[in-house]
């Protein structure tokens, strides 16, 4: 474990970072986190992940131990002190420790954790070849707008998905619909050329890459419907791709073994992909 951390006010060697047994995140999953991406040591959309974190917060009735404004400055120094040139920020507030009980502990500090990881995301082979996705019940709770560290559904979801050789798993509903990657947004583009995502609302994570690849759509006069759509119109559409901080916009060429577009990426997804990395690097800060 190389590397520095944060841990409650203080930048320590990685592998000397702790919290206690007893923290709210480790026994209850009380607990927010974001992730953004750094592209040549620069915060890659930044404001939204912190506005999408100060909602999870007011979500979960828990109160930032630092100011949000304050975040940014800790950030860059973690990747300053890590060296990090391009990769993942990674952040967490949790309800802190105390002794085991459900409800809220009073007067307990909440915990802040952050630390960095490396990734290569521009030149991403996946990004070339494309994804293999495979389809998973969602099996999560009614607030899946709130980035909940209580991640077990994903965790089983992308583990069933890894177990078919695939990258990602796509979680439908009881109606057939897909709502979303076990850690990315899901998106299609049909045959007529609209490009299809399930509209947020308490179903899904309102993704800060999606957010940004609708808005860029949209700029450029591209059909954007915000609509669920089915497991059984994914398999007909042109094109599939997913978006996330952590990959940027990735190519989806099979859903459970079936090819999509001919089972190669689709021009309009990689326009999309070249679209949303030129944002990244303009707004990078
Ligand atoms: N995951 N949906 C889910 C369930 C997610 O966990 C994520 C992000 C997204 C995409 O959101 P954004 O574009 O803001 O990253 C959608 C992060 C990357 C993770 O847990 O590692």
């Amino acid at each position: 474990m190389k590397g520095v951390a944060y841990v409650n006010g203080a930048f320590t060697p990685l592998a000397d970072a702790r919290i206690s047994i007893l923290d709210r995140g480790f026994l209850f999953g009380d607990g927010v986190y974001e992730v953004a991406a750094v592209l040549d040591g620069r915060l890659i959309d930044n404001e939204a992940h912190l506005a999408r974190l100060e909602r999870s917060l007011r979500e979960i009735a828990l109160t930032s131990p630092t100011p949000i404004m304050e975040i940014p400055a800790l950030q860059r120094e973690l990747i300053a002190r890590n060296g990090l040139r391009e990769g993942l920020t990674y952040l967490q507030i949790t309800r802190g420790a105390a002794p085991r009980d459900f409800a809220f502990p009073k007067d307990v500090a909440p915990t802040l954790v952050m630390f960095v990881q490396e990734k290569s995301i521009l030149r991403s082979p996946s990004a070339v070849a494309g994804i293999s996705v495979k389809t998973v019940p969602d099996m999560r709770w009614a607030r899946r707008d709130i980035k909940s560290t209580s991640l077990l559904p994903q965790a089983l979801a992308k583990q069933a998905a890894v177990a078919s050789g695939c990258m990602e798993a796509w979680m439908v509903d009881g109606d057939g619909m897909v709502t979303e990657g076990a850690s990315s947004s899901a998106f299609i583009i049909t045959q007529r050329g609209s490009i299809v995502t399930c509209p947020n609302s308490s179903n899904i994570l309102p993704g800060c890459t999606r957010k940004a690849v609708v808005a860029l759509a949209e700029r450029r006069n591209l059909a954007v419907e915000q609509r669920a759509f089915s497991v059984a119109e994914a398999l007909d559409a042109a094109e599939a791709f997913i978006t996330s901080a952590s990959a940027f916009v990735l190519p989806v060429v099979s859903i459970d073994g079936a090819t999509i577009g001919g089972g190669v990426p689709g021009e309009r997804t990689r326009q999309l992909r070249d679209i949303y990395v030129a944002f990244a690097r303009a707004t990078a800060s």
